[in-house]
């Protein structure tokens, strides 16, 4: 078979899609990728098992959920769990499927509630999961042992400073051996920084992948001149991305497998992501090295994707350019739908001790930059609907079109390695033209890939 058989072949079938990633490993090394991996019925199934099934999966922040009977529907990959907090206070994600005949048991968004009742016929759940209710159960069901028929729990639930995240597959490791190296840059924002989600998560169906986000995430710099001049132009967004203030950009490519991008101020003025010093001060400088703090201080904009679907950017940022920035935290989610399909789940976050005027210019900030209506949000969405639209097409798989990812290198003057950065990982300066974070994000996609579903 030639290599374009081999892929149309993989582009139909299931069991063609070992061909299919045999192309993608060899393709990677080479800074290549097939685009249809990008709208693919059979990578779409697999995806499901191996790495929505495999790795560890964000579920929420722990802020959302502060009371006992405080609860959220929540997905892992696309199944259903709800994420509550007990009546003992320890936070439960729960398969959110009756152990009678299936329903869904919870069927609001969010709420508080001291049991789930499921709709069909009415068996009842404590919050921790119990089945505690059976209608007519003297009569009909004696004979059923309760204690066997609570609610499944998924497998491995772990916290990191506030950021919940869930696994299907008991076997994974620790939740912070996962982060691995990406908790160094993480602590910057979660443990520095006591954070509060304000409101709720804003949803939206966009038709792209969720490989293309949490890549763009991972580091795509190269298009922010581009894909966001307008709202640059128009002075919304941050002060470096405007370029009232020079930074320089360095690309954490691989921490672990997760990627960053880090635009550090070079100046003796405390910079803090656009935080002013009142809010600043709330900070815990004690939880983090020497080296941690002053990358935290010089930082204007901060932007990452822990593999495999969440992403989240710091950046001082405003909502109109006549109103003074806000240091705005913003977690996003990209939840598979479908092949080529996906919800974007959008969470605002704000240091905990500032006030609510403050809390609520990061919210008006976070809306206007990214959110369903936010400036930069729809430049990006406009592009990725176009590559998802190519990449399904009969003439991609015809040509076994690649995207690419060479950028930087064959000799190109930049990137440069930086011996010296403080912290870990592998790290280039002049961040934004180079390919490397995102091919980590490849590369772990690819590796998880190759894991058989156990
Ligand atoms: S399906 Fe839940 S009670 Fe019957
Ligand atoms: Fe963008």
């Amino acid at each position: 078979m030639s290599n374009n058989e081999a892929r149309r072949t993989a582009n139909r079938s299931p069991e063609g899609i070992e061909t299919l990633m045999e192309t993608v490993g060899e393709q990677l090394e080479d800074g290549q990728l097939p685009v249809s991996v990008l709208h693919n019925e059979a990578v779409y199934e697999a995806e499901r098992r191996r790495i929505f099934g495999q790795n560890w999966v964000f579920i929420g922040h722990e802020t959302e959920i502060p009371e006992p009977g405080d609860y959220r529907q929540r997905y892992i990959g696309t199944d259903p769990f709800i994420f509550v907090r007990d009546e003992d206070g320890d936070v439960q994600v729960l398969f959110n499927s009756c152990r009678h005949r299936g329903s869904k048991v919870c069927r609001s968004e969010k709420g508080n509630s001291s049991h789930f009742r499921c709709p069909y016929h009415g068996w009842t759940y404590t919050t921790s999961g119990e089945l505690v209710g059976v209608p007519q159960q003297r009569n009909a069901y004696q004979h059923l042992d309760t204690d066997e028929h609570g609610l499944h729990e998924a497998p491995r639930v772990e916290s990191y400073h506030g950021l919940v995240f869930a696994a299907l597959d008991p076997d994974v490791p620790s939740l912070e051996a996962y982060l691995g190296d990406a908790t160094w840059y993480l602590d910057m924002y979660v443990k520095f920084i006591d954070m509060e989600v304000i409101g709720d998560p804003h949803r939206w169906e966009v038709e792209t992948d969720w490989k293309t986000p949490a890549e763009n995430f991972a580091g795509d710099n190269y298009h922010i001149p581009m894909g966001h001049k307008s709202a640059i132009d128009a002075g919304i967004g941050s002060d470096t991305a405007t370029g009232e203030k020079q930074s320089d950009l360095y690309a954490i490519a691989d921490a672990s497998g997760h990627s960053f991008s880090l635009y550090q101020i070079e100046s003796d003025d405390p910079n803090f992501w656009g935080h002013p010093p009142e809010v600043v001060d709330g900070f815990h400088p004690e939880r983090l090295s020497e080296d941690q703090y002053e990358v935290a201080r010089k930082s204007g904009v901060t932007l990452g994707t822990i593999f495999p679907n969440l992403s989240f950017i710091h950046l001082g940022g405003t909502n109109a350019p006549e109103k003074e920035s806000v240091g705005t935290f913003v977690l996003r989610q990209w939840q598979p739908k479908g092949p080529g399909q996906m919800e974007v789940w959008n969470w605002i976050l704000a240091p905990e001790n500032a006030s609510e005027e403050y809390k609520e210019r990061v919210y008006e900030s976070g809306m206007g930059t990214f959110s369903a209506s936010g400036n930069f949000e729809v430049d990006d969405i406009a592009i990725w609907n176009g590559i998802t639209e190519a990449a399904g097409s009969v003439f991609a798989e015809q040509q076994a079109a690649t995207t690419n990812f060479t950028m930087g290198r064959f000799g190109d003057a930049a990137p440069e390695r930086v011996p010296d950065w403080p912290g870990p990982g592998e790290t280039y300066v002049h961040g934004g033209l180079t390919d490397e974070n995102q091919l980590t994000f490849y590369r772990s996609w690819y590796d998880a890939m190759q894991e058989e579903p156990r």
